[in-house]
């Protein structure tokens, strides 16, 4: 396994890798094969609402509502509808971890004080990130992540100043068509499961502007090879109800009843009508699958909807499938197509480089995680002294 992370060649093309303070991750070798991913568990969960408060709560799970009937009309449902009321959520403020580490608290609390252990801690969506990056790197942008060691725990989070940037020209669509997926959640979903929903709370569900800052979000505990993880993430909403904790107050993964059971993750994406089109959802049905698979998120439902936004029919896919799929579809390449299992072993690789190459010393140093597009490598270095720590002082007090 050590030669896995020594230092390669250096390529021209990144003058960082003759750097002796960068350490790098060659990304086209880095796996760790038949790394096991241990099943997920919810630890807890908590709600944004529409100010962008946390609730300790699961106030802002939505539940599936979605009938074929309603989409049969002649062009689909509209889900341009209301866009020029969308409240979007001020993306200028860096959250950090504040959210995941506050759920930590609220549950380490209520919990006797008894602290969740683990080596890792993160978002959901930059581990999917780190997954993908074996089979995006043609067209993926540059990204940094900074990471701190703390009570014996490595915190990771995006770093703000690297922020993924669109061009200018093509900004209006792109916020259109972010609106579309909010859309498509709102007239997906009711706010309370079904038998508890008036008709008129049914009925009135798209009237209300749609508003990103509401966001139900899972805290799940797992694992990768010897990497345990505490991974925080949105879930769009669950099939039918959420088991009441008392029931598995544990969070005993193997109960029947258990809450990752019944979420699903929904999606949208142009109607397929071609086989350029097909292929390109294939793509980025990795993006989908490692995202629902990082959280147990066991159903993802994708609104199928024309160039123009129309929503026309929907389809769903159980997570676990999708990588088979991809094999058995005509599409399949050897040379180009993902691999689920060598998306799993780089990134069971890439935290064993981190558990590794990051010393375990409490001295607030914070390091900087980046990948340059295009590049091969995943580079780590250490951020000039006296950058302030990324971690909610609420929770670096509670931990102390
Ligand atoms: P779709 O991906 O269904 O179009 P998620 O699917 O992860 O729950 O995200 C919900 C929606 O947020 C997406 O819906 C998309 O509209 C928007 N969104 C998510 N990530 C985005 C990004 N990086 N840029 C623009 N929009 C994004
Ligand atoms: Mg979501
Ligand atoms: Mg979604």
């Amino acid at each position: 396994q050590n030669n896995l992370f020594q230092q390669q060649q250096p390529a021209a093309v990144l003058p960082e890798l003759k750097d002796p303070n960068v350490i790098n991750l060659p990304i086209d070798r880095a796996r760790i094969r038949g790394a096991a991913m241990r099943q997920p568990s919810e630890i807890t969960s908590y709600s944004y609402d529409e100010d962008r408060t946390i609730h300790n709560d699961e106030s802002s799970l939505g539940y599936l509502y979605l009938l074929k009937e309603d989409l049969a009309t002649q062009n689909g449902y509209n889900l341009s509808d209301g866009f020029d009321r969308f409240i979007k959520r001020d993306e200028s403020v860096d959250e950090h971890l504040d959210g995941l580490l506050i759920a930590l608290i609220n549950h380490e609390k209520e919990h006797g004080g008894k602290k969740t252990v683990a080596d890792v801690v993160t978002w959901r969506g930059l581990l999917t990130k780190l997954m993908c990056l074996p089979f995006e790197r043609q067209g993926d942008a540059t990204f940094e992540l900074n990471a701190t060691y703390f009570d014996g725990q490595i915190f990771i989070e995006e770093s703000s100043e690297y922020k993924r940037s669109h061009p200018e020209r093509e900004y209006d669509r792109m916020e259109l068509m972010a609106y579309w997926g909010y859309k498509f959640e709102q007239i997906a979903t009711i706010p309370k499961p079904w038998g508890q929903c008036t008709r008129d709370e049914i009925e009135k569900r798209t009237q209300k502007p749609v508003n990103n800052n509401v966001q139900y979000c899972s805290v799940v505990k797992s694992g990768l090879g010897n990497i345990r993880i505490i991974i925080g993430g949105e879930v769009d909403c669950a099939k039918d109800y959420k088991p009441d904790k008392s029931d598995n107050p544990d969070n005993d993964p193997t109960l029947n009843d258990n809450p990752l059971d019944h979420y699903v993750e929904l999606k949208t994406n142009q109607i397929i009508s071609h086989d350029n089109g097909a292929r390109n959802f294939e793509r980025k049905l990795l993006r989908v699958w490692a995202q629902s698979f990082l959280l147990g998120v066991p159903k993802v439902i994708v609104g199928f909807r024309t160039r123009e936004g129309y929503l026309q029919t929907f389809e769903e896919f159980s997570t676990h499938k999708i990588p088979a799929m991809i094999k058995q579809s005509k599409f399949f390449n050897p040379h180009t197509s993902w691999d689920g299992n060598e998306a799993i072993a780089f990134l069971a690789a890439c935290l064993q480089w981190l558990k590794t190459s990051i010393p375990q010393e409490e001295n607030g140093d914070i390091w900087k995680i980046r990948y340059i597009a295009r590049s091969d490598y995943l580079l780590l270095m250490k951020a000039p002294q006296g950058q302030a720590s990324f971690l909610h002082p609420d929770f670096v007090k509670w931990r102390k």
